[in-house]
């Protein structure tokens, strides 16, 4: 049997500081370099949300999808510090931290076993993605 996957983009801006407690400040620079920066900086990240096609609300999918997306995504990162979210309290919020964040609250938000893979792009050279627990 065929399965599409439809992949819908989702856009917001964030701010977000690379930095561990583990870690010293001499040693958070030299991992994470002009990332530790203590002002933190902001990127346009975008979410590509990769879903099975016809698992969710039939024709209405995609606004369906939107809508979880939108409500549990986007409204609670855009125009954020990541830093200061719940989910990074013990995480630090890099893209790879990021993708399995997004991955965890979209699953349950979503039927089971729809969603596919989530990636987010966070600069123009560097693209993340995770596809669940294998
Ligand atoms: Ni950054």
């Amino acid at each position: 049997m065929s399965q599409v996957h439809v992949t819908r983009r989702y856009r917001f801006c964030a701010a977000h500081r690379l930095n561990t407690d583990l870690l010293s400040p001499e040693e958070n620079w030299a991992v994470f370099g002009k990332c530790n920066n203590p002002n933190g900086h902001g990127h346009n990240y975008v979410a590509l949300v990769t879903v099975k096609s016809g698992m969710l609300l039939g024709a209405s999918d995609l606004d369906r999808l939107d809508q979880v997306v939108n409500e549990r995504i986007v409204e609670r990162f855009d125009h954020r510090d990541l830093n200061g979210d719940p989910a990074f309290t013990a995480l630090t919020t890099t893209g790879e931290n990021l993708v399995k964040v997004i991955w965890d609250i979209l699953e349950l938000g979503l039927p089971a076993g729809s969603l596919q893979k989530v990636g987010v792009i966070e600069t123009r050279d560097n693209y993340f993605e995770y596809a669940g627990a294998q």
